[in-house]
């Protein structure tokens, strides 16, 4: 049985008073909460949220990293560095590092090797845009993606990693991939692994991204290939994100 794993992605919404609340908020209901819920904080907040969830159940995540150790990379921030704020976890290929800061299958399977080495659990994000769909390509992006990733470390290295899938079309709009469709693609995604490895592929968590919220959450999260979210939105109001971490 794979265990349900709930993300929150805050993206680059956050204070230090907003980050208190919400955390707090979070912490007060998890007392039933059975899913591994992780908290993905913008850098600077990753040692408050460090010292919130101390002895609780909440585990840190941080949304990016530089593959180099340290250096001259002005405004750029290590895997040894959020590390030593506490952070498990990183994001790695969020679609809008692809699309807004132009990073390749290449540059996030460098990442996620990266992450690995540096004994963090890389979420790695992969997902296909609107028009992909609509040309019936989405099993091809989401198979490229992969791909890159196991050309790079492995697929051995599955067994350290987090699936996040998530169509573009459906970050912050609104737009839910329908639970078949969702469920249609994270089987292929399995599939795709199996062929490597059956056993890694049966062991791999594949999360779901992209509006999900506590109305829709169970539903999907219920699929038999969905193993969880990578909650944006929905993860900045503490009730909101603890009713999708209920709905394992
Ligand atoms: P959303 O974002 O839940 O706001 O659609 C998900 C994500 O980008 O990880």
């Amino acid at each position: 049985m794979r265990q349900v794993i709930v993300a929150g992605n805050w993206k680059m919404n956050a204070s230090k008073e907003a980050v208190s609340t919400l955390v707090m908020g979070i912490l007060s209901g998890m007392a039933d909460v059975e899913s591994k819920v992780v908290v993905c904080a913008p850098y600077p907040y990753l040692s408050q949220v460090e010292a919130l969830i101390t002895h609780s159940q909440l585990h840190l995540g941080a949304q990016d990293l530089n593959t180099n150790a340290s250096g001259a990379f002005t405004g750029e921030v290590s895997a040894n560095m959020v590390k030593d704020f506490g952070a498990e976890h990183v994001i790695v290929g969020h679609s809008e590092r692809r699309s807004l800061y132009g990073e390749t299958d290449e540059i996030v399977a460098e990442k996620v090797q990266v992450a690995l080495d540096n004994g963090l659990t890389p979420l790695f994000c992969i997902g296909e845009l609107l028009e992909e769909r609509e040309s019936g390509n989405t099993e091809l992006v989401v198979s490229r993606q992969i791909q890159a990733v196991i050309d790079r470390v492995g697929i051995e290295a599955f067994k350290n990693i987090i699936v996040a899938y998530e169509p573009v079309w459906a970050i912050g709009t609104g737009v839910t991939a329908t639970p078949q469709q969702a469920q249609d693609t994270h089987a292929f995604i399995r599939s795709m692994l199996a062929e490597n490895d059956a056993d890694i592929a049966q062991s791999t968590p594949i999360l779901y991204g992209g509006s999900m919220n506590p109305t829709n959450a169970k539903e999907l999260i219920g699929c038999e290939d969905i193993d969880g979210g990578l909650i944006g939105g929905a993860s900045l109001k503490a009730e909101d994100f603890l009713q999708i971490c209920k709905a394992g």
